[in-house]
């Protein structure tokens, strides 16, 4: 049994998520999560709202509201839609929280004392009009890298690159429109991530479990030469530069540190407030001093947070010189594509989480995206392809499995598990399938390969149905009745066992046939991670265990489904 600390990226609090977003990050660690529990680790699962910087700003903006007013708002509407999606977090944190905000404090005042923080001089957009400065996604332009148009000033989105707002062409004002924009210089601070650069490339080439994607974007980065980065700007909201006695930094009045430094201190003060809030221990998880070395510390994230996460963040703890947890693997994805294009929540492109959820139960959405993860490359999402997920792999091959079997005990055994028989080649045959496929299953699971894992998951449900055709107990049941209730109690065997096995990622169905089959909820663990003894798993279940058939698990999404859902999310016409 191990401790492994799972974080997914930081949701911005600029409005519920997109699928692509879930997809990427937020659902993945948490089949991850759910799978670890199962297989007995001691597991913290930590997300949060991040809330800084000016995608909230422009954000609260837009609904008029006062910046502060809005991050409470949407960051109860997140924590709600991920509970309605069944996200197993141990602890939903805000970024704006007082331990996020004492700790970026301290990390800077330590990387500042260690000389890895200057101040320096910077060149900034000014809006005249708005008698302010612009960072970031406050101006816009054309991308000086590609030339797309409406390219932000932190990140293209056209090529993804990101930039400095002061090279962007043509900038305006996203506050107000305005073209009167001017450079103006002012003091920030930077953290040198120069400086760290061989530290980093020792500790990226060192990784393991890291997929190549993760790798590749990291080396890339330290190849090309990491540029020291300005860790404030000039936004009123945020974590202000403070002194040790707490007072501001002289010259940083009206300024914050920078949404991107505050953020990723966030998954440890989280932790602060998780054990504050349960009276559990924080240091064990992120001090290496305090046993930290002991555990496995696992990030799930999209492509365009690699940087972010293998570079600037361990710049940051790294550089402190204090014994603080390092990733040990960085799961990185790839995007969910939205017809051609990105989902886009700033453009209301795509399928939000909580409108997913009015169309269908949060399983289906988890069992597409989870078999079709953007883990080699980008996934496109169609409304077919979900239809078809739905439809064939749960609706037909568990689904069906499952009904078929618990209504026939229902119908011939009295719902009650029958005894007799004696095993012969279709046992044989099943026992064999799975011995090999549930190590199998594990491993992929283990290896954080989401889409192998569900194939591995829906081809152990797949062969269940074989079985049936192989045993055919509705066959054997007029002239030999035994021959028949050992088909049934293999049948019903491997209905709690597909129960077990689905648990990670469609925990709602999962839950409804173990119920119905009367599986104890200390008897749902993944135990036989450690056992290829399949004997002993096909005939875990009583006899005479009393059998209900479950309500309906799955009901099929019809043609019209997709042509009302196409019509009211634009899907089609890209
Ligand atoms: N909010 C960022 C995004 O959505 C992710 C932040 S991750 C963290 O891209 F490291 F900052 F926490
Ligand atoms: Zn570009």
């Amino acid at each position: 049994m191990s401790k492994i600390l799972i974080t997914s990226a930081l949701p911005y609090i600029n409005g519920v998520k997109h699928l692509g977003n879930l997809a990427g990050s937020m659902l993945p660690a948490d089949i991850y999560a759910r799978a670890m529990r199962l297989m007995g680790h001691e597991v913290l699962y930590i997300c949060a709202t991040d809330e800084h910087g000016t995608p909230a700003e422009l954000a609260a903006q837009a609904e008029g509201m006062e910046v502060a007013a809005y991050c409470e708002a949407m960051h109860e509407a997140q924590k709600q839609a991920g509970a309605q999606f069944k996200l197993s977090y141990d602890y939903f944190g805000r970024s704006s929280a007082k331990s996020n905000h004492a700790l970026t404090q301290a990390f800077a005042q330590q990387l500042e004392a260690r000389g890895l923080i200057e101040e320096r001089v910077s060149r900034q957009v000014y809006s005249n009009a708005d008698g302010r400065f612009l960072p970031d996604r406050y101006v816009e332009g054309t991308c000086p890298s590609c030339g797309y148009e409406g390219a932000r000033g932190d990140q293209c989105d056209g090529c993804g690159k990101l930039l400095d707002p002061v090279d962007l062409i043509d900038p305006y004002s996203a506050v107000s429109g305005s073209k009167d924009v001017e450079i103006r210089e002012t003091n920030h601070l930077y953290l040198r991530q120069s400086a760290l650069s061989d530290d980093l490339r020792k500790w990226v080439n060192a990784a393991k479990g890291w997929p190549p994607l993760a790798t590749s974007i990291a080396l890339k980065w330290l190849d090309e030469g990491l540029r020291d980065r300005a860790i404030t700007r000039d936004l009123k909201w945020g974590i202000p530069v403070t002194n040790e006695d707490g007072s501001v930094r002289k010259g940083f009045e009206g300024k914050v540190f920078y949404v991107w430094f505050d953020a990723p201190i966030e998954y440890i003060a989280a932790t602060q407030d998780w054990a504050a809030e349960t009276g559990g221990d924080w240091a064990p998880w992120w001090r290496t001093d305090k046993g930290a070395d002991e555990v496995q510390y696992v990030q799930f994230m999209g492509k365009d947070n690699v940087a972010f996460h293998a570079l600037s963040f361990p710049t940051t703890i790294i550089g402190s010189g204090e014994p603080w947890k390092l990733v040990d693997q960085l799961k990185a994805f790839n995007w969910v594509t939205w017809y051609g294009g990105k989902f886009s929540t700033s453009q209301k492109r795509g399928v939000f989480m909580d409108q997913a959820l009015d169309i269908a139960p949060s399983d289906y959405w988890r069992w597409h995206l989870t078999a079709n993860a953007p883990e080699g490359s980008d996934a496109a999402f169609t409304w077919e392809e979900f239809q078809s997920s739905v439809n064939s792999d749960l609706a037909n091959v568990l689904g069906n499995f499952v009904n078929r079997i618990t209504k026939y005990c229902a119908g011939k055994f009295d719902g009650k598990l029958p005894a007799g028989g004696t095993p012969g080649e279709a046992e044989a045959w099943i026992e064999a399938e799975l011995a090999t496929r549930i190590p199998q299953l594990i491993k992929c699971y283990e290896a954080r390969e989401f889409r192998k894992a569900m194939t591995e998951t829906r081809a152990i449900w797949a062969a269940g149905n074989e079985y049936l055709t192989q045993a055919a107990p509705w066959t054997h049941y007029k002239t030999d009745v035994d021959q028949a209730a050992i088909g049934v109690r293999y049948g019903l065997n491997l209905v709690a066992l597909f129960g077990i096995i689905a648990q990670p990622v469609i925990p709602d169905a999962a839950a409804k046939i173990l119920d119905a089959i009367g599986v104890p909820e200390d008897k749902r663990s993944w135990n036989f991670g450690e056992t290829t003894d399949v004997k002993a798993l096909l005939s875990a279940l009583p006899e005479g265990q009393a059998i209900a058939a479950p309500d309906v698990l799955f009901s099929k999404i019809e043609d019209t489904d997709i042509e009302a859902w196409t019509e009211r999310f634009g899907g089609a016409e890209g």
